[in-house]
Order: C-alpha cells, then sequence, then structure tokens
C-alpha cells in the first residue's frame, strides 16, 4: 500500500499465484487419478485369467471401429431401416443378434452384414415373431447363449396394418399393437433385466412421427408410435439409476424396400434412405454412456411436417 491506494501489482500478482497453485493441483489430480486407474486396470487384467469377467472377456479389437467389442440386438434387422442400422453398427466392428420371422431373409443379412464388416464378427440370427412372448423369450436365451454382456437394444421390428377406424378388424389391431408396442416391452423387460446388473446398457426404439403427426387409417400404428415414446421415457426414467440410456428415434419418410414397392399416394413423398437414417442411429449408439437423445425426429427436409403442411 502507497498511502491509502491499494498496491495493484501486488494484488494481481497474488491472484496469479493463486492461478498457478489450482493449475498445478488440477495437473497433480489428473496425474494421480490417472495412475491410479492403470493400477487398476492392471490388476483387472490379472484378475481376468482368474474370474470370468465378461466386460474383460471380450476380445481385443480396440482400434477397429467406434463399436468394436460391443454386442447389440436389433429386432426386424432382415430388411428396411433395420437393414441399414445393421450395416451402420457392423462397420463399426458390433457383434449382433438380428431377428424378424423369415429365417431365409436373415441368412442373407448375416451374409451381407459379414461382407459389410471389416474384419470377423459374430453375428447371430433368430427367426420368430416379436409379438410372441416365447419367441422373445427364446431370442434372449439365444442371445445370452453366444454374447456374454448386452451393450445395445434397438426395437425396430414393426408393423403397419391399418384402416378406417369404423373399417378396422380387430386383428389388424392386435397385430400391429403387439409386433410394435407388446413386442418392445417384452425387449426392453428382458433386456433391463440383463443391463442393470451390469450398470451399463442402451436401447434405442425406432419411432415415427406418427407419434407427433398422424395420417388418417392409421389407428393402430399411430397409436403404437404413441406408446413407444410413453415406453421410452419411462426406460429412460427407470434407467437413470442403473447408467441405462434410452432413445428414441423418429423417422419420417424413409425408402425402404416395401415402401419403394408400394404406390401409395405416402410412398410418393419425399424419402431419405436407410444408410442416412443409420447415421443417427449410430450416433446414438455411440454417444458418451451419460448422455441419451430422449426424442429425435430425422425426416427429409422436403417432408410436409413442420408448420401445417
Ligand atoms: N420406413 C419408414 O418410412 C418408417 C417411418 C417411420 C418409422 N418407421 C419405423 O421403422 C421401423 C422399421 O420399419 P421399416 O419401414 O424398415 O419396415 P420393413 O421394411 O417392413 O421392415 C420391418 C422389419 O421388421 C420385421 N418384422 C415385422 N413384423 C415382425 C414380427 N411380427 N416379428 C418379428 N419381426 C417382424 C420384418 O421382417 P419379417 O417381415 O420377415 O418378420 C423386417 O425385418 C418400424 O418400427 C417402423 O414403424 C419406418
Amino acid at each position: 500500500m502507497v498511502g491509502d491506494i491499494p498496491d495493484e501489482s501486488a494484488e494481481i500478482a497474488g491472484i496469479c499465484r493463486l492461478y498457478r497453485l489450482k493449475k498445478r493441483v488440477t495437473e497433480l489430480s489428473r496425474e494421480c487419478i490417472q495412475s491410479t486407474c492403470n493400477t487398476l486396470d492392471s490388476v483387472l487384467d490379472n484378475q481376468s485369467l482368474i474370474v470370468s469377467k465378461p466386460r474383460l472377456q471380450r476380445r481385443d479389437r480396440t482400434s477397429m471401429g467406434k463399436l468394436s467389442g460391443k454386442t447389440a440386438l436389433i429386432t426386424g434387422g432382415s430388411k428396411g431401416i433395420g437393414r441399414g442400422i445393421v450395416l451402420a453398427f457392423v462397420k463399426e466392428g458390433c457383434d449382433l443378434l438380428i431377428s424378424s420371422r423369415n429365417q431365409e431373409d436373415l441368412d442373407r443379412m448375416a451374409e451381407e452384414a459379414r461382407e459389410a464388416a471389416e474384419h470377423d464378427l459374430k453375428i447371430v440370427t433368430h427367426a420368430g415373431d416379436i409379438g410372441c412372448s416365447d419367441s422373445v423369450d427364446a431370442m434372449f436365451e439365444k442371445f445370452k447363449a453366444n454374447f456374454d454382456y448386452m451393450d445395445l437394444l434397438v426395437n425396430n421390428a414393426g408393423a403397419f396394418n391399418g384402416g378406417p377406424i369404423d373399417q378396422l378388424a380387430l386383428e389388424d389391431w392386435d397385430h400391429v399393437i403387439n409386433t410394435n408396442l407388446r413386442g418392445p416391452f417384452m425387449c426392453t423387460k428382458l433386456a433391463m433385466q440383463i443391463m442393470k446388473p451390469q450398470n451399463n446398457g442402451r436401447i434405442i426404439n425406432v419411432g415415427s412421427i406418427s407419434a407427433t403427426r398422424v395420417r388418417p387409417g392409421s389407428a393402430p400404428y399411430s397409436t403404437s408410435k404413441f406408446g413407444i415414446q410413453g415406453l421410452t421415457h419411462v426406460t429412460a426414467l427407470e434407467g437413470r439409476d442403473y447408467n441405462i440410456t434410452c432413445c428414441g428415434l423418429h423417422p419420417g419418410n424413409i425408402a425402404t424396400e416395401r415402401r419403394q414397392a408400394s404406390e401409395a399416394v405416402e410412398d410418393q413423398e419425399p424419402m431419405m434412405t436407410v444408410h442416412e437414417l443409420a447415421e443417427v442411429a449410430l450416433l446414438m449408439a455411440t454417444l458418451p454412456q451419460h448422455v441419451e437423445i430422449l426424442d429425435a425426429v430425422v425426416l427429409p427436409h422436403q417432408q410436409l411436417y413442420v408448420g401445417r403442411g
């Protein structure tokens, strides 16, 4: 101090010293954490020789892709959007179980996936109806027999029957609700039973923009997609304490084989490709575990959706 005037340079020097001290403490903490992690890694590596630890038994393919060493169960993976997601995941090194009702389609898809993969992957198939509990139980048993860990579940299989409500057959209603809602519920239930003890996992539910903008004649479908959104949110909430995330992917018009073969008016609208959509599924699958995309609407820019037409 000079008289009553504060000595600013001394004060600034003091603040600088405090910043340097804080920086050094941060560096030391980081070094300390890194060294503790290294020690723990080597202890765990040694343990893996003695005890069975699913994470450590994984094949070491760390340098091969964003999903190397990870596993996924993808329903409806034989064609359409599911096919796009299967191809995107295997290109990033993911081991998979793919399901649908038709074994021939699954065999063809598994072959295509093996060709698309850059490395030798485990690709298992399961043929069965996703709305049938025995088949879903069998699918999860098959998954557990083949894989010791479940990183990802993609609830994608879908049915589209519809018509004016006053003419809609109860069988059509039941078929769509069973495929689009009962199936994902049963899969989510069994996946949560695996993921909770892992304290890790991610579920991706393929919904639809029909959960926000309905089309006429789509009562069962739109209802199921509103339902999937609810299931997604409850799963995300219940998964919170177990490091389990749940993402809702809501596509607009996607040019699948089914839609390309159709002459319906809505199938002539602007479309995006299954591969473009699969990039978003891949992004969801590779996010840091503490991050989730709760509801993603992904659609062609030209599709009539926002506004009123
Ligand atoms: N394409 C679009 O524009 C669009 C838009 C919004 C949302 N989505 C949603 O995206 C998802 C996939 O649709 P997509 O257009 O790709 O349909 P898709 O081309 O018809 O493929 C549907 C997949 O689900 C399987 N599947 C259907 N019913 C099944 C059942 N009961 N049990 C087991 N597997 C079943 C199909 O195989 P099998 O028939 O051999 O069983 C196929 O693998 C659906 O949830 C759909 O609602 C699609």
